[in-house]
């Protein structure tokens, strides 16, 4: 079944460059980009952004982090697409990756960690809203 995700490519990886390569791994895995877009996130922005994660210890850092750097934005259309970009994308911490993913090949960091990816259909619908208006997602 054709469904979407929704990715950030993280203040670390645009800053080190690796937008274009990142966009590369993700098309030639087939996935379709519906929405995309350059943009950054204040601090407050971050914040709603990660609420779920409010109170973990990582979180003010975390907060911190996503908003020290221009981001890019995308929703990603596949079959099967939350499930295949976490596996596109490798463990959170990029020292458990595995060879050949994004994370492993970009991550700096557990925290900076190059890019998001949604982590069900439910957050993926309730985080692309989050970026883009009906227009862009049609
Ligand atoms: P992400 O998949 O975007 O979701 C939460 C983010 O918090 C994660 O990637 C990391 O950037 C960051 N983070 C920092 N420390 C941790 C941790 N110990 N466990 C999970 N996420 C962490």
């Amino acid at each position: 079944e054709t469904n979407k995700t929704f990715t950030m490519i993280k203040p670390d990886a645009v800053a080190a460059g690796h937008i274009g390569a990142i966009l590369d791994q993700i098309i030639k895995a087939g996935f379709t980009i519906k929405a995309m877009k350059y943009t950054y996130l204040t601090a407050q922005k971050a914040g709603e952004f990660y609420a779920v994660h409010q109170g973990r210890p990582f979180y003010n850092d975390l907060v911190s982090f996503m908003s020290s750097g221009p981001i890019v934005a995308a929703i990603l259309e596949k079959d099967n697409a939350v499930a295949d970009f976490r596996t596109l994308i490798g463990a959170t911490d990029p020292t458990k990756a595995d060879e050949g993913t994004i994370r492993k090949l970009f991550a700096k960091s557990i925290e900076a960690n190059a890019v998001h990816g949604s982590d069900s259909d439910e957050n993926a619908a309730i985080e692309g809203s989050f970026f883009f208006s009906g227009l862009e997602k049609f």
